[in-house]
This record gives structure tokens, C-alpha cells and sequence, in this order.
């Protein structure tokens, strides 16, 4: 039988993406391997968010071939944001590589493997031939995992100004209620327990019912926490501009919705948020976590930031910096600006020496490792419902799970515990994890 190797990079849409094409490769006939030396097909899924991201995918491609890495003869393929992007240039710059498969074609990559075998040719389709691809997806596979991705909806149309992914994945569009509710309850007949409901903008949800109406996110949140085995619930990503009263309603009404949002902010000076074209300002920002915290108090709010986005003074990094202070985030990801080709903001001046983005990035990143931190401490001695992934990577004899705010928590405990939510008593917080004990009695 045939072998493919896959390495995916970047996002969840990513992720989801990559599971997606290992069930239509397995349906296809193929055997999935992670050992690269025997595989005849090579998928690399890639992302462009950031320019560094975009540099690793040719670095790969050609560590790969210079340590002689693949078989003579294997298909490589290169999918993702940095394939949408590049299409044919792809092909100049890394000859190796025969297919290049876009975010909206992964369905598409079988046949292409297979014209490239029998003819000879290479490749390109990065179109966005939108909702096809979802019609000719077999049905999900968890693989024996009790969380799960599901895209809702796809690409996106906000257009900041920063940002690739309006022309690496298209414009947003979302996938009927029928169809993600259908994958949800493929599922949970498997053993999924953590719905992770997917996309560039999930709050701009707007797919439609089997009569033709139009059904809101808040909405499929409802119907998502009514499907039978649906322990928890989370979402990514949201934006700030179009969280609505009926989300947060959602949050008060729905114990399944986990007691954590990642709600990118990117920046906390208006000047800032305005030349990103976030259409949000910081009032409103904190307007929303404060609507949110009267209905869920203890709400662990991750976000994302840019730092050193063209003209930011220090006057707006410290915007910044008091807006970390104002909301107590938790967790964040933070990254210095990275030009992205066609963007608007690619075009602006950028007079901010390198040297102090760095300080303002290692300064934001130490005031939210401090508060992250905090939040931990706090956590000791608590009990937390944590949903078992599997060993801990350190030691074999331990599990592995996750809490309601996605820290990984390392206990003892058997095996046949992986797969289920148990409840743990938080007894040790270290700088990336936590350690507990098992609480015999479920509460
Ligand atoms: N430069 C730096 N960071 C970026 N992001 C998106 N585009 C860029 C860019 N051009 C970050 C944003 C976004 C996250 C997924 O990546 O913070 O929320
Ligand atoms: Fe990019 Fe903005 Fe769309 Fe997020 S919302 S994918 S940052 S354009």
C-alpha cells in the first residue's frame, strides 16, 4: 500500500485541515506513516502569517531534499496559506515539489497525486472553489481523541489591514447548521467529548438552517450544546467587533461553553486598532470583557497581540501595556509586525527601529507571563475538571489533561481514564504546567 507523510504548520483551520485530508487519503487507499524516508507522498501544509513562518516552509522543503530526507520519486506536495499565496511561484522556487494545493482544495489532492504519477506534470490549484470541498470530505475520524476541530465557517472578509489570510483562504463563508451539527454527532458517536468550533471570525457565523434561515453563532452555539455528549465547548477565533449581547447571553446560559475565551485584541491604543482596520476601539474591547464577566465572573481571557505595527509610538505601546494591566489577560500570543505582501499596511511607514519592537515585545510578554502565572497560583489547591488527553509526554505513568482555562495538568491515574473528564486537585504549579491528584469521587 501506498505511504503518505504529513507536517502541518500554523493555525487550528490548519490542523483541521491537515485531519480532514489524512481521513480522504485513508479512504483513498493510502497508509499515513511519520517516518518521511518511506512515504511516496509528502504533504507539508503551510502557514504565511507571519514572515517567519513563510521562510521555514522553503527552509524544510530544502533540508529535506539536501539530507536526502524523502524516497526517490515521492510526490511533494505543498498546501496551506504560503501554497494560496505563491501558487506557481512555488514550483520555481522549490522544484521538488509537484503539487500545490490551496487552503480551499485539500479535497482536490488525491487526483492531482495521481495525475502527477501517471503524467508526469506538476500541479497548481489554489482556487476557491468554496463549499465543494466539504461535499467530497469523508466523515471526520477522532482517531481515539476526546477533543475535535469543526470549521463553521471558512476565509474571511474583515480585512485588517496587517493581515494575509482575506487572499490566502478567501472570502468568509459559512457551512450550513445541518452539516457542522451532522460532523458534531459523527463525533460524539466516536467519543468526543470537547467540541472546538473553528474559523478566521466565528462570531460572524451566518450558515443557514434546512428552511433557509439564516442562524446567528450565538445560535449554533445552542444547537451545538444540545447534541447529546457534548461535554464542553470552546471557540477560535473571535473578534471584538461583532461579539454580541445573544454570545454572551449564550455564555450564561450554556455550563458547556469551558470558562475561557481567546479574544484577540492586537492592540490597546485607537490609533492603532484604527490603521489595523479592527473596527473596534479599546472602550469597546473592555466593554465587551466587562459584559462578559457579569455572567461569567472568572473568565480566563486569552488574546493576541501585534507589537510594532507601523507608527506606533511609545505613547500607544503604553496604551498597550495599560490595557494588559486594565483586563488581566491571561495567556497571549505575541508577535512583532510582519509585513505581509499586498496588505495595506505593507505600504505604511515603519520608523520603529527593530531593536525597540523587541523591548516592547519582551516587555508585554513579561507583564502577561506574570499574570498568567498568577492565575495559576490561584488555582492551587482548586479542584478543576479536566479532560484526559492521554500520557504525560514526561512520564508514562502519569496522565495528561486539560483544565477548563487549557492548562495541562499532570496526574497519576489509570490509562482507561483517557478519553474522559475527571476531576483534579490542583497541587503543583510549575512554569508551563500544573500537577494535581485524582479526586476519586466525581462531583
Ligand atoms: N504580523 C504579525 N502578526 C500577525 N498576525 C496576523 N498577521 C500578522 C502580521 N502581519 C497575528 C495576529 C493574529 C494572529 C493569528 O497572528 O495577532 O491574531
Ligand atoms: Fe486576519 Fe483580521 Fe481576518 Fe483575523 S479577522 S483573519 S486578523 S483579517
Amino acid at each position: 500500500m501506498n505511504k503518505f507523510f504529513i507536517q502541518t504548520w500554523g493555525c487550528q483551520m490548519n490542523e483541521y485541515d491537515s485531519s480532514r485530508l489524512i481521513d480522504l487519503m485513508i479512504n483513498t487507499g493510502y497508509e499515513q506513516t511519520e517516518d518521511i524516508t518511506e512515504a511516496d507522498v509528502v504533504i507539508l501544509v503551510t502557514c504565511a502569517i507571519r514572515e517567519k513562518a513563510q521562510d521555514k516552509v522553503f527552509n524544510q522543503l530544502f533540508s529535506w531534499q539536501h539530507k536526502k530526507q524523502y524516497k526517490e520519486g515521492a510526490v511533494i506536495c505543498v498546501g496551506g496559506c504560503v501554497a494560496s499565496q505563491e501558487g506557481e511561484a512555488v514550483l520555481k522556487r522549490a522544484p521538488m515539489v509537484s503539487v500545490v494545493f490551496g487552503p480551499q482544495t485539500i479535497h482536490r489532492v488525491p487526483n492531482m497525486v495521481e495525475k502527477v504519477v501517471s503524467t508526469g506534470e506538476r500541479l497548481v490549484d489554489v482556487s476557491f472553489p468554496e463549499v465543494e470541498k466539504f461535499d467530497f470530505l469523508p466523515s471526520p475520524k477522532s482517531r481515539g481523541h476526546a477533543t475535535a476541530f469543526v470549521t463553521i465557517m471558512e476565509g474571511c472578509s474583515n480585512f485588517c489591514s496587517y493581515c494575509v489570510v482575506p487572499y490566502t483562504r478567501g472570502a468568509e463563508f459559512s457551512r450550513n447548521l445541518r452539516e457542522i451539527l451532522d460532523e458534531i454527532r459523527t463525533l460524539t458517536a466516536q467519543g468526543v467529548k470537547e467540541i472546538n468550533l473553528i474559523g478566521q471570525n466565528v462570531n460572524s457565523y451566518n450558515g443557514k438552517d434546512e428552511d433557509g434561515n439564516t442562524v446567528t453563532f450565538a445560535e449554533l452555539l445552542y444547537h451545538v450544546a444540545g447534541i447529546e455528549g457534548v461535554e464542553r465547548i470552546r471557540f477560535t477565533t473571535s473578534n471584538p467587533h461583532d461579539f454580541t449581547d445573544e454570545i454572551i447571553q449564550a455564555f450564561a446560559d450554556l455550563p458547556q461553553i469551558a470558562n475561557a475565551i481567546h479574544l484577540p485584541v492586537q492592540n490597546g491604543s485607537d490609533r492603532i486598532l484604527k490603521a489595523m482596520n479592527r473596527k473596534y476601539d479599546r472602550n469597546r474591547y473592555i466593554d465587551v470583557v466587562t459584559r462578559l464577566r457579569q455572567v461569567r465572573p472568572d473568565i480566563y481571557i486569552s488574546t493576541d497581540f501585534i507589537v510594532g505595527f507601523p507608527g506606533e509610538t511609545d505613547e500607544d505601546f503604553e496604551q498597550t501595556m495599560d490595557l494588559i494591566e486594565t483586563v488581566k489577560f491571561d495567556q497571549s500570543f505575541s508577535f512583532i509586525y510582519s509585513p505581509r505582501p499586498n496588505t495595506p499596511a505593507a505600504k505604511m511607514e515603519d520608523k520603529t527601529p527593530l531593536m525597540t519592537k523587541k523591548e516592547r515585545l519582551y516587555r508585554l510578554q513579561a507583564a502577561i507571563n506574570n499574570q498568567a502565572q498568577q492565575y495559576s497560583r490561584e488555582m492551587l489547591g482548586s479542584v478543576q475538571k479536566v479532560l484526559v488527553d492521554g500520557l504525560s509526554v514526561r512520564d508514562a505513568e502519569e496522565l495528561s489533561g486539560r483544565t477548563d482555562n487549557n492548562r495541562t495538568v499532570n496526574f497519576k491515574g489509570s490509562p482507561e481514564l483517557i478519553g474522559s473528564f475527571v476531576y483534579v486537585k490542583i497541587t503543583d504549579v510549575l512554569t508551563h504546567t500544573l500537577r494535581g491528584e485524582l479526586i476519586e469521587e466525581q462531583q
